[in-house]
């Protein structure tokens, strides 16, 4: 029997449901943005196929080297990253490693993985005033001022133990060949660049770009949106996850929590206090009915 609203659906139609640009499906063909599969394998790298699939076409070797960058850089930042430690503790719990895996990528949100795609948004913003004429350097002092004004931290600046960064140098580094072989745009770059520079004026220790700035620079340089970000940055720092997920799985530990037994999570509520047998807040117990 045919839904109410579905009754004369020719089969057209109904291949709507799920209409695709990305690849095309019939039996014994599989076509990745039009190309048959069989023509991209052992031809095309994994990450032209990512920018493929999100982007339509193949990048050119140049593009692609740069996206790599990016993805590589990301991978894995040790066990005391949230991400992987929950990744290792869920696997520790016998979960799946798709369960395992999982934990750690729902870790990734605004506050801890999300930098990347606030500043490539941040960057695209300051790309439309640095457009309608106001010099870079202007509106990153404006930028600082204004995410200093509101107590905010300028996302993709800064970090918690590396005094600079070790992936910014190499990643900028890149982005600056592609910028002077007039292969990407050189704002996102510069106004990046002017942001660092506004935020160290001032100050006795400067405030350096993180890994989310520099992948932010490769990202909005290479024209991903924000969002895009994101998603490379999840898909990049899988990997790690699913590396840490298979050795806590291989190690055997069983249920591991977040610190060793021998240590004590603090206590910070009430003293030690007792229930006496006649209080009258317990509903059952000694000469209760
Ligand atoms: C990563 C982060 C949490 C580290 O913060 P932190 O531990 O407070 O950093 P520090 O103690 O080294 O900060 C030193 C100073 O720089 C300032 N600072 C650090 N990061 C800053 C930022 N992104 N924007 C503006 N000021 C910043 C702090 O306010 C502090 O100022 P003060 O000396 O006047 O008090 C912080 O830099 C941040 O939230 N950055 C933005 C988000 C982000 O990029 N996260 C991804 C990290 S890989």
């Amino acid at each position: 029997m045919s839904a109410p609203d579905t009754p004369s659906m020719t089969h057209e139609e109904i291949g709507r449901w799920w209409r695709t640009g990305l690849i095309r499906i019939a039996p014994g063909e599989i076509e990745p943005g039009g190309y048959p599969v069989q023509e991209l394998i052992g031809r095309v790298s994994f990450v032209d196929t990512v920018w493929l699939m999100l982007r339509g076409e193949l990048p050119d070797p140049r593009r692609s080297r740069l996206l790599e960058a990016a993805l590589v850089s990301a991978v894995d930042h040790g066990p005391q990253a949230p991400s992987i430690a929950a990744a290792r503790m869920a696997a520790s719990c016998g979960v799946g490693l798709n369960n395992a895996v999982a934990t750690g990528v729902n870790l990734l949100g605004d506050v801890h993985g999300g930098a990347g795609q606030q500043c490539v948004a941040l960057l695209e913003e300051m790309a439309g005033r640095v457009a309608e004429g106001a010099p870079v350097a202007r509106v990153a002092e404006e930028v600082v001022a204004e995410y200093r004004g509101r107590g905010a931290y300028v996302p993709g600046f800064g970090h918690r133990f590396h005094p600079r960064d070790p992936r910014r140098d190499p990643l900028l580094g890149l982005v600056r060949e592609a910028v002077e072989e007039g292969l990407v745009p050189a704002g996102p770059l510069e106004a990046a660049l002017a942001l660092e520079e506004a935020l160290a004026k001032g100050r006795g220790r400067p405030v350096p770009m993180n890994i989310d700035a520099a992948t932010a620079v490769v990202y909005a340089s290479l024209g991903f949106p924000s969002e895009l970000a994101r998603g490379l940055f999840v898909l990049s720092r899988s990997v790690g996850i699913l590396a840490h997920a298979w050795e806590e799985h291989q190690g055997g530990a069983r249920i591991k929590g977040p610190l060793p037994r021998a240590v004590l999570a603090g206590y910070d509520g009430p003293a030690t206090r007792h229930l006496a047998d006649d209080d009258p807040r317990l509903s059952a117990g000694p000469g209760r009915d």
